[in-house]
């Protein structure tokens, strides 16, 4: 006969069950925190989304950030810096133009979307910072958010 705590291991096991089904598919876009490196009214961008795909991510192989941001100035030509920092260290640090692919310049006020796509050759953390800054060329800063980027080891074989 079941006894009171047998029955309760059985709906623990069942309660972590239905936890493990409904864990969001890491395939799917994640919105992640983040935070605005100086106080976001000092910036002509602003940032309302940022989804990192997959999620957590993993180093060495193609991570997709995507970006829901919208400008109050027309953006002639601009470039993208990411950097990735282990606390206060500087690991990485890539630039790339804003206006490719997608992206028509200049762009005018108003919402706009941007999709980077980096490979970051560092070995697998629990956690990095990035900081991305959106910069006009030759001009301000538009925006920098920064954000928590968790990463995940996938075994050489698995790749
Ligand atoms: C990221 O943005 C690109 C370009 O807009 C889009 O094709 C892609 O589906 C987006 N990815 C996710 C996971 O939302």
């Amino acid at each position: 006969m079941a006894t009171p705590s047998s029955s309760f291991s059985v709906l623990l096991l069942l309660a972590a069950a239905i936890c493990l089904i409904l864990l969001p598919d890491s395939a799917h876009a994640t919105p992640v925190d983040f935070q605005y490196c100086v106080d976001e009214v000092l910036y002509r961008v602003s940032v309302y989304e940022v989804d990192i795909t997959p999620y957590p991510a993993v180093l060495k192989k193609p991570i997709t950030f995507n970006i829901s941001a919208s400008t109050v100035v027309n953006i002639q030509a601009g470039e993208v810096e990411m950097e990735v920092y282990d606390g206060k260290i500087r690991l990485y640090s890539g630039t790339t133009e804003l206006c490719k692919g997608d992206i028509h310049c200049p762009i005018l006020p108003g919402y706009f979307d941007l999709s980077e796509v980096r490979t970051i050759m560092l070995p697998s953390g629990p956690f990095y910072t990035v900081k991305m800054t959106l910069r006009e060329t030759g001009r301000f800063e538009l925006t920098c958010i920064s954000f928590k980027l968790p990463s995940r080891f996938v075994p050489l074989r698995a790749q």
